[in-house]
């Protein structure tokens, strides 16, 4: 498995993941035409030698030579050095540890190439799915945000889970 940089030329797998309902079920996502998802790909980018604030960072995941899914850095504080990731698979590449692997990758390659000293994500309290990946990771969880997102129009409570640099250097 690999992460390689985001380019607008898988925009319409991009696109087709964010309209399956697995997906939707548990994360806040902008309804998005597949103009506007070239357009959302367009201005994120993979070059992490000069963290910005307000950038998203993207990078698709490849495995056996197809793209299965998308892993992502954003909310980059520069003054406390921490960054939320998020992170997505196709539906029919979930629940075979290509998640899990993948976030591995993501993470290791944060902690390589930034000074990040903490990286958090934010999980719909009933994705279990993502509660495991993350804890299977060394993640802590952290607390519980009560209905802190809207998803598919009902407010719902957000898991927030940590990871320390210190954390995965010794995992
Ligand atoms: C969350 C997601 C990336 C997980 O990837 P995945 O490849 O399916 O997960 P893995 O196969 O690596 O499994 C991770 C853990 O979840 C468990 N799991 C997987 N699918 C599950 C399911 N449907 N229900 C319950 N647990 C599940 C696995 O058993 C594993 O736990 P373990 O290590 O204790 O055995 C994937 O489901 C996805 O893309 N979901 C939609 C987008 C999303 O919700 N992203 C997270 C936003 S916070």
């Amino acid at each position: 498995m690999e992460l390689i940089p985001c380019t607008t030329e898988f925009a319409d797998i991009f696109w087709s993941w964010r309209q399956e309902p697995a997906t939707r079920a548990f994360n806040p996502l902008k309804a998005m035409t597949p103009e506007q998802a070239r357009e959302h790909l367009g201005n994120c980018t993979s070059d992490l030698s000069e963290l910005k604030e307000a950038t998203d960072y993207r990078w698709f995941v490849r495995e056996g030579g197809e793209v299965v899914g998308i892993v992502s850095l954003k909310s980059v504080s520069a003054t406390m050095a921490t960054g939320e990731i998020g992170y997505s698979l196709g539906e029919k590449y979930r629940g075979r540890g290509l998640g899990t692997a993948a976030v591995r990758l993501l993470v290791d390659k944060l902690f390589a190439e930034t000074a990040l000293r903490k990286l958090t994500a934010y999980v719909h309290s009933e994705n279990v799915a993502s509660c495991r990946l993350l804890e299977r990771l060394g993640f802590r969880r952290e607390g519980l945000l009560r209905e802190h997102y809207m998803v598919e129009g009902h407010a719902v409570d957000e898991a927030l889970y940590g990871l320390l640099r210190r954390e995965w250097a010794r995992a």
